[in-house]
């Protein structure tokens, strides 16, 4: 039975790769469609055709007819060849540029980050991605290579039965188990391959770690090398023993049946012989039994290894098109546009757990901001500050409580309007290494052409005096990545990422600690812009450096996921014991 699933399951995928084919490139597709058939039957034509000028050499005269008839044949199959092998090219070019482009298209319609956080999908994602640019070709060359062998060995079988009906079909049924057999096989070793995607990703770890820049200092300094590379060594030798052992086995598998067909062939051959001893065919017929009887061989060789090897291919196509069925679990369909006036904000008894995780992030929060408000939150290492912004942005949900802007929870709102609203840098921001005018543009694409308006938020982010210093333009390239990029300091990428905040005309800004790594200077510089910039809007900022909170009209204080403490700075001070030791003990490091 399983057989048959796995069958089902086969053409199933079969038939939905080769849609993609047909999505990729129409032209190309039809023109295939049109070739391959071709390009298959003329073996068994030209067989055909040969037999058929030997039995007139043998009787008659040639007829010029056939002679010709012959030569169109010979000339059409030949032509096929060069004509199918560049427009396969050309189609598996469209083919990998479709697949990646679907699985970014896919990726946009991602809004959460729930998903990201389940290993075993990030697994399959990584897989995916890893092997999207090749695995396109193997579909086309194996895919293609399958069906015209399929079609050339129905042909001679269809010629064999003609002469010998018996061995034609003994033949067929043999392709059966050898085929089944190899399958299997080929589905162990993707198995294999899959589960040992975390450790591929281990040892493509383990050499990257000694061959960027950025661990260059480090890894030369602390000696890490032989660490490294034993690591690299360890992990790759238990990957290998496993393929190993498969792929042993699949080459003794296969001169099993080599021997197993081989010895079908000489029977059949021993057949043909004494029906023509015994003068139940001709010579001519003979010849012809024998080059059948090679070709047909061959072309059950050739199917079953493509199709095998298409399994493989076929196997990561259902991944990939699992990928593309995904559905979030996060409802993202609310559709109400984004308030206009006064928006504030209340976090409604929220709590919240990461996926995967016992222990809240977040338990019982509540508190309301008031639209033009500013805020900071501050709290120790894991208190649960980064994750208040995350739920404000929706990349999760929480498991209890809602956040509701001016009295509509903000699940009902369009997302992506939405989003737009807010201007925030995380605190694990991204580095684009993209051309300047890209990597702060982009953060309103709409108005990623607006020079004026680049110019101006990279003033406010503080990245401008960096770019009048160091003689760049719009057009200098981010990151040593590419030809020609430059590479920037730690704090230089926050004020790209700060300056990319300020592209949108948000009502709504929000910090993730965006000094951390900036010096005092440009820290206070950016506040003060900050402020000035801010004027009017409601600002959350997180922050370490407890003298910036005196900016804040109120700050929020968070210990454990909970909140201890809301007020003003100076209430703070007065109130609360724990807010007011955390001040002073950094207050005193400042002595
Ligand atoms: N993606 C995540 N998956 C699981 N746990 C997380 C994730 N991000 C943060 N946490 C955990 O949630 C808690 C709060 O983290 P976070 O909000 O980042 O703290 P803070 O920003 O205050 O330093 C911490 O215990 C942290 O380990
Ligand atoms: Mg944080």
């Amino acid at each position: 039975m399983k057989v048959f699933i796995n069958l089902k399951k086969y053409i199933s995928l079969y038939l939905q790769s080769f849609a993609l084919f047909w999505k990729a490139s129409k032209t190309s597709s039809l023109i295939l469609l049109f070739l391959v058939p071709i390009q298959a039957i003329a073996p068994a034509a030209l067989i055909k055709l040969a037999q058929m000028l030997l039995d007139e050499l043998l009787n008659t005269e040639i007829s010029s007819q056939l002679l010709l008839f012959w030569g169109i044949t010979f000339f059409i199959s030949s032509a096929a060849v060069p004509i199918n092998t560049s427009l396969q090219g050309i189609l598996t070019d469209q083919l990998i540029a479709f697949v990646n482009t679907q699985l970014m298209e896919k990726s946009k319609t991602i809004k959460g980050l729930n998903l990201f956080e389940d290993p075993d999908f990030y697994d399959n994602l990584q897989f995916i991605n890893s092997q999207a640019s090749w695995q396109p070709v193997n579909l086309i060359v194996f895919g293609i290579s399958m069906i015209r062998e399929l079609i050339t060995v129905i042909s001679m079988l269809f010629l064999l039965a003609r002469y010998n009906f018996w061995i034609a079909l003994i033949l067929l049924v043999a392709i059966i188990p050898q085929s089944l057999v190899s399958y299997h096989i080929q589905q162990n070793s993707f198995e294999t391959m899959v589960t040992r995607s975390p450790d591929a990703r281990k040892v493509q770890y383990y050499s990257e770690a000694l061959l960027t820049t950025e661990n260059a200092k480090e890894v030369r300094l602390f000696g890490m090398f032989d660490y490294f590379i034993k690591s690299y060594r360890r992990v790759y030798k238990r990957m290998h023993a496993q393929m190993k052992n498969i792929r042993l086995h699949q080459m003794w598998i296969s001169l099993a049946f080599l021997v197993f067909s081989v010895v079908l062939s000489i029977g059949s051959l021993l057949w043909m012989i004494r029906d023509i001893q015994q003068g139940h065919a001709s010579a001519g017929v003979f010849l012809i039994f024998v080059s059948t009887l090679t070709s047909t061989a061959d072309g059950v060789y050739a199917f079953i290894e493509n199709s095998s090897l298409l399994y493989d291919t076929l196997l990561y196509m259902e991944k990939y098109f699992s990928f593309m069925n995904v559905k979030e679990e996060n409802d993202f369909s609310g559709e109400l546009p984004f308030p206009q006036k006064t928006q504030d904000i209340v976090f409604n008894n929220i709590s919240f757990k990461y996926p995967g995780q016992q222990q809240k992030a977040l338990a019982n929060v509540s508190f309301k901001v008031s639209a033009g408000e500013r805020i900071a939150i501050v709290g120790e290492n894991g208190s649960g500050k980064s994750t208040l912004v995350k739920l404000l942005m929706r990349f999760y949900d929480p498991q209890e409580g809602e956040i509701l802007i001016n009295n509509t929870p903000i699940s009902e709102l369009d997302i992506n309007q939405y989003r737009k609203k807010f201007g925030v840098v995380f605190q694990d921001y991204a580095r684009f290494y993209l051309p300047i005018r890209d990597a702060v543009g982009l953060g309103n694409p709409a108005k990623r052409h607006d020079e004026g308006l680049i110019i101006s938020a990279m003033q406010k982010g503080g990245f401008y005096d960096s770019y009048v210093e160091k003689n760049l333009t719009l057009d200098t390239m981010l990151g040593k990545q590419f030809n020609g990029g430059i590479d920037l300091s730690g704090g230089q990428w926050q004020k790209i990422a700060i300056s990319r905040a300020f592209m949108p005309s948000s009502k709504i800004l929000i910090l993730d600690e965006p000094t951390a790594s900036l010096d005092p200077r440009s820290e206070f510089e950016i506040y003060q812009s900050f402020i000035e910039m801010t004027k009017g809007k409601t600002v959350f900022f997180i922050t370490h450096r407890l003298s910036a909170v005196k900016m804040a009209n109120r700050v929020l204080v968070l210990k454990n996921g909970e909140i201890i403490g809301l007020g003003s700075h100076d209430e703070l001070m007065q109130n609360n014991s724990y807010y007011s030791e955390l001040y002073n003990l950094q207050a005193q490091s400042f002595q």
